[in-house]
C-alpha cells in the first residue's frame, strides 16, 4: 500500500462506473487487491443515484456509455454542491487531445486511455487522493486562521467601545472638576461682593423709604420712589442668594431621613404646583437609609430643582394636559461598594438644549424674563450638593424631558 492510501478500516471509496462488464471487473479487481472500498455502477443514472446516497472519495468514470455519457454524468456531478468536491479521472479508449481537453473542461482532475496499465491506474488516484487531502486539509487551516483573525478581531472592537467608555468618562470627571473649581472660586468673589453691596443697597432702601415718606401723596415722583425700592429689593434678593452661594451660613449638619425633607419642601411648593394644574406624583418610600446633611440646604436643592421644572412645564403646557407631571422619586444605589440615595425630579416639559446644558450651572445664567429668574439656582444647588460630598447631574432630551439627580452618600453607608 502507498503512502496516499488509508488503512483498511478507514478505506478510501471509489465508485467505479464503465458499462464494459470485463472492464468494471477488471478495475474493481485492481483497486480491492490494493485496500480501496470499490463500488461499481453500470451506467451514468446509475452513478448519480449511487453518489446521491453516499459521496465516494474518488470516481473513475468512463467516458463512452450508451445513454448518458461521462461527459455528461460528470456535469451533473459538478452542479450538486454535494458532489462537487469529489475528484473525477476518465477513463475512455479515445486517446486524442480534444477528448482530453473535453474532460477537463467539464470538470475531470485526470484522464488515463484505455488499454491502461494497472501501476497507472493506481498512481494517479494516490495522487488525486493526496491532493484532495491537502486541500482539505489547507481549508481546514484557512477556517481555523479566519476564526482566529476573527476572535482577535472582535476583541479588538471590544478594546475600543472600552477605551472610548474610559476616555468619555475621564472626560466627565474633568469637566466635573473644572465645574467645581469655577464654582469655588465664583463663589469666594460673590460672598466678598455680595457684602460689599449689603450695606450701600440698604442704605438706597431707606432714603428711597425717606424720600416717598417725605412726598405729598399725590405727587407723581412716589412712583418712581417705589420703582426704586422694587429693584433694590431684586439686588437685596440676589445678594441673599449669592451669599447663600458663597455658603456663608454654616448650620451644622444632622441625620435626617429625605422623605422628610421632600415632604416639607413639597409643603412649601404644593399651592403653586396646584394653581398651574401640574400633576405631583411622588414614590420615596419612608424606610431609606438616613442621609447627613443640612436639612434646609437640601430642601433649597429640591425647592429649586421643582421651580425649574415647573417653569419648563409652564414654558410648554401653558394650560392644564395630562402630561403636565412633575415626578420626584427617591432609591438606594450602590456605587464602587458605597451606599447612596438618589431623588430624581422628573418634568417632561420643555427639555435642555446642548447649549443650555453647558452654562445652566454657571452664576447669573438664565433663560428666563428677568422677573422669573436670578441664574443662581442650580449653581446654588449644585455647590450645596458638592459640599454633602453629592453629585448634581442631569438627563435630558430637548422637547422631551428632564431628569435632575441628586445623589447623596447614605449616612454610614
Ligand atoms: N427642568 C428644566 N427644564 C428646562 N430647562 C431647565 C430646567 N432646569 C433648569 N433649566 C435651564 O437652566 C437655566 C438655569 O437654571 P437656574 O435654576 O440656575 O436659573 P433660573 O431658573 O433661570 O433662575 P433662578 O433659579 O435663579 O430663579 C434655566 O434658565 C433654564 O434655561
Ligand atoms: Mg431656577
Amino acid at each position: 500500500m502507498t503512502d496516499y492510501e488509508k488503512s483498511e478500516n478507514n478505506a478510501h471509496e471509489i465508485l467505479v462506473v464503465d458499462d464494459t462488464r470485463i472492464s468494471l471487473r477488471l478495475l474493481t479487481r485492481i483497486l480491492t487487491n490494493h485496500g480501496y472500498l470499490v463500488r461499481p455502477a453500470s451506467d451514468g443514472p446509475l452513478a448519480l443515484k449511487s453518489v446521491a446516497v453516499k459521496t465516494p472519495d474518488l470516481i473513475l468514470l468512463d467516458v463512452k456509455m450508451p445513454g448518458m455519457d461521462g461527459y455528461e454524468v460528470c456535469r451533473h456531478l459538478k452542479e450538486d454542491a454535494h458532489s462537487r468536491e469529489i475528484p473525477v479521472i476518465f477513463i475512455s479508449g479515445l486517446g486524442d487531445t480534444s477528448e482530453k481537453l473535453k474532460g477537463f473542461t467539464v470538470g475531470g482532475v485526470d484522464y488515463i486511455t484505455k488499454p491502461f496499465a494497472a501501476e497507472e491506474v493506481l498512481a494517479r488516484i494516490g495522487m488525486h487522493l493526496h491532493l484532495r487531502e491537502l486541500n482539505e486539509r489547507l481549508e481546514e487551516k484557512v477556517r481555523e486562521r479566519t476564526e482566529r483573525l476573527s476572535t482577535a478581531n472582535n476583541l479588538l472592537k471590544k478594546e475600543i467601545v472600552e477605551r472610548k467608555r474610559m476616555e468619555k468618562e475621564r472626560r466627565d470627571s474633568e469637566a466635573r472638576l473644572r465645574q467645581h473649581q469655577k464654582l469655588e472660586s465664583i463663589g469666594l468673589l460673590a460672598g466678598g461682593v455680595a457684602h460689599e453691596i449689603n450695606n450701600p443697597i440698604n442704605g438706597i432702601m431707606n432714603y428711597a423709604q425717606l424720600i416717598k415718606d417725605r412726598l405729598n401723596p399725590d405727587n407723581s415722583l412716589i412712583e418712581f420712589a417705589d420703582e426704586i425700592i422694587i429693584e433694590t429689593d431684586r439686588v437685596a434678593a440676589i445678594v441673599r442668594n449669592l451669599l447663600a452661594f458663597a455658603r456663608y451660613e454654616n448650620n451644622a449638619q444632622s441625620s435626617a431621613r429625605i422623605s422628610n425633607i421632600v415632604e416639607s419642601s413639597l409643603s412649601l411648593i404644593q399651592t403653586v404646583i396646584r394653581h398651574d394644574q401640574i400633576l405631583l406624583e411622588t414614590d420615596v418610600p419612608d424606610d431609606l437609609p438616613w442621609i447627613r446633611c443640612r436639612n434646609q440646604q437640601i430642601r433649597q436643592v429640591l425647592m429649586n430643582l421643582m421651580t425649574n421644572a415647573r417653569d419648563a412645564l409652564n414654558e410648554k403646557y401653558p394650560k392644564y394636559h395630562e402630561n403636565k407631571k412633575l415626578k420626584i422619586f427617591s432609591h438606594i444605589f450602590v456605587k464602587q461598594g458605597n451606599k447612596w440615595i438618589r431623588t430624581t425630579v422628573e418634568d417632561h416639559g420643555s427639555g435642555i438644549t446642548p447649549e443650555v446644558r453647558d452654562r445652566m450651572f454657571d452664576p447669573f445664567f438664565s433663560t428666563k424674563p428677568r422677573e422669573n429668574g436670578t441664574g443662581l439656582g442650580l449653581s446654588i444647588s449644585y455647590g450645596i450638593v458638592k459640599e454633602h460630598h453629592g453629585l448634581l447631574h442631569v438627563e435630558s432630551e430637548p422637547g422631551q424631558y428632564t431628569q435632575f439627580h441628586m445623589d447623596l452618600p447614605v449616612l454610614d453607608g
